[in-house]
């Protein structure tokens, strides 16, 4: 999507539609080649994806609440639980089932926040005068530290919980 002309300028729609972007072209590199993963470019996937959580969670969704007198978004639950679970399928070891999970996770979840009236326009109207504040502080979003991968069944268990609660099905369980 790109910004029609005579519009207003909408800051944290252009800066966070880009980042999807640029976390899509990252995985996609990781992925390229069918027998193994890239770890170089997969660790920037998950540091950059982590990040990206961060700012919505902590900056623009208290920002919105805030914004709305503390009232949440509607839509903030459902985004929280749909991050819980890409944060936890970027714990274990990136098999085809945990790529193509996240994929499928981000194709839904994207389209909540890049939409018309999605997360992002919705928070550019919110902000307002406010945005380029709102900017600041999402550029200004410290990097998350990226802890090595586990397996655990701890982990896979705590995996197809988040997932179905968020609604989702772990793309292994299919086959
Ligand atoms: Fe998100
Ligand atoms: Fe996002």
């Amino acid at each position: 999507m790109k910004p029609r002309e005579n519009e207003k300028a909408r800051p944290v729609t252009d800066f966070l539609m880009e980042d999807h972007r640029r976390l899509e072209t990252l995985l996609q590199s990781a992925v390229a080649h069918a027998d193994q993963v890239d770890q170089g470019a997969y660790t920037q996937f998950r540091a950059g994806l982590l990040r990206h959580i961060g700012m919505e969670e902590k900056i623009l969704l208290p920002a919105a609440k805030r914004l709305r007198g503390g009232e949440p978004l509607p839509i903030a639950s459902k985004l929280r639980l749909d991050h819980g679970a890409l944060g936890t399928l970027l714990i274990p070891t990136p098999t085809a089932a945990v790529i193509a999970s996240i994929r499928g996770i981000l194709k839904e979840h994207n389209i909540l926040e890049e939409g018309t009236g999605g997360l992002y326009e919705t928070c550019d109207e919110l902000a307002g005068s406010e945005a380029a504040q709102l900017l600041a502080k999402l550029q200004a979003a410290p990097e998350v530290a990226v802890l090595p991968h586990s397996d655990t069944p701890t982990v896979m268990n705590t995996l197809h919980r988040v997932l179905e609660r968020a609604g989702y099905t772990f793309h292994g369980d299919e086959i």
